[in-house]
This record gives structure tokens, C-alpha cells and sequence, in this order.
């Protein structure tokens, strides 16, 4: 019987870690409140228990491990570990592990993957972060942004709180693939 529960309890810890292949980070808006009580400014799925560019995220039973290497391929061992419970707000963020990514409505969605030849298949972080909101960050100055199928604008606003008065304007056209900034292969999609 004692053996029985033992094995169980194994299944159901070996199951909790073979589903949790990607990790949910949820941003929120915030202005003196990190509570996680306003509108989500990003989302983001980093696949489990891989090195992304120097960090990585380990789902163990409840909770999330965030492992800080000392080089960017993960090689030259841990310097900081930091440990955070599922679903609990934290400085406006929350950690979740999930079976699968999703595309955010209304977004657009960063793709990074190791090279540009399977990069739908084997995406290790998935970004999407929400088209025509004023999205407010108390370190920069508030943004919108907003794209089509070919490119992408990012509106900076004078002021950290809000989105009044005139935004400068950037816009980037959109390459299907890109490994022109780093070793990683990046893709945007607009997917209003
Ligand atoms: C990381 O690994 C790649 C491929 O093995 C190698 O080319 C690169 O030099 C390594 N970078 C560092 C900082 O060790
Ligand atoms: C940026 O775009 C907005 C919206 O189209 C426009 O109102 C604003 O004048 C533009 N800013 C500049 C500096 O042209």
C-alpha cells in the first residue's frame, strides 16, 4: 500500500514535469500598483528547461525555477536561482507553467528559434504584446504600438504615464526570418 502511494505520488510528479513544457510570464501594467490588477502589457512562452541566451526556466511541482548562468549558453554553471509559485503575483508578473504556447489576439508576437529553417516547428520564446493599447512601464516611456502584414509601428510617447501629445513614430518592416542582431533566428507576426 505505502509502495502504491509512493508510486503514485512519482506518476503524478513525473507527469506534472513531462506536461509543463512551456513557461507563461504575464507582464501587467502597472502605475504604483503591482498587484497585477490592470491590463497584460506582454506575455511571453519560454520552453522549459532550455538555455535562453543565459537563462532558463525549470518547472518543478508548483512552482518555477529561473536559473541565471554565468555565460549565455548555459554551460559555465548557476549563479542565481530564483524560485516563484505558480499564478502568484509578484512586481506585476506572474509565472505559469502550461502545456503549450498561444498566440495572443489582438498582438503582435515575437518568434525567437534556434535557426530560420524550422522556426514554426521549434520556437523556444514566443512574445506577444497587445496592438493599440497604451502600454505603461514606469522605467520607459509609454508606447503603443500597432502593425499590418508587413511591418510594425512603435508609437513613443513624451511622457512615462500616458499616451497624450504627439509620439514619435518607428516603423520596421517585417523580414519572414531574421538572424542579422544575434545567434537566435527572430519572426514577428501581426495578428490582429
Ligand atoms: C556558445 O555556443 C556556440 C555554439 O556552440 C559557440 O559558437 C559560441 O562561441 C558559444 N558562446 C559562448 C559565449 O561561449
Ligand atoms: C506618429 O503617428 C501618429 C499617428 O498616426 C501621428 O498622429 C503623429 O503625428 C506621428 N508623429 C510624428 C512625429 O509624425
Amino acid at each position: 500500500m505505502k509502495l502504491l502511494l509512493q508510486l503514485l505520488i512519482l506518476a503524478i510528479i513525473f507527469t506534472t514535469l513531462v506536461n509543463g513544457q512551456f513557461v507563461q510570464l504575464n507582464y501587467y501594467n502597472y502605475q504604483n500598483d503591482q498587484s497585477c490588477n490592470g491590463e497584460i502589457i506582454s506575455t511571453t512562452y519560454n520552453r522549459e528547461s532550455t538555455c535562453l541566451d543565459g537563462t532558463e526556466y525549470v518547472c518543478v511541482g508548483n512552482e518555477v525555477q529561473i536559473n541565471y548562468y554565468r555565460d549565455s549558453n548555459c554551460t559555465q554553471g548557476i549563479f542565481q536561482q530564483l524560485t516563484q509559485e505558480n499564478g502568484v503575483c509578484q512586481g506585476a508578473l506572474t509565472f505559469n507553467c502550461v502545456d503549450n504556447y498561444q498566440f495572443v489576439e489582438n498582438s503582435i508576437i515575437t518568434i525567437i528559434s534556434e535557426t530560420c529553417d524550422d522556426w514554426k516547428n521549434t520556437p523556444d520564446s514566443i512574445l506577444s504584446q497587445p496592438l493599440n493599447k497604451c502600454i505603461i512601464n514606469p522605467s520607459e516611456s509609454a508606447t503603443v504600438f500597432t502593425c499590418t502584414s508587413d511591418s510594425i509601428t512603435t508609437s513613443t510617447y513624451p511622457s512615462n504615464d500616458n499616451c497624450n501629445g504627439t509620439p514619435s513614430n518607428f516603423t520596421q518592416t517585417l523580414p519572414e526570418c531574421d538572424t542579422k542582431f544575434t545567434k537566435y533566428a527572430y519572426n514577428h507576426i501581426c495578428n490582429q
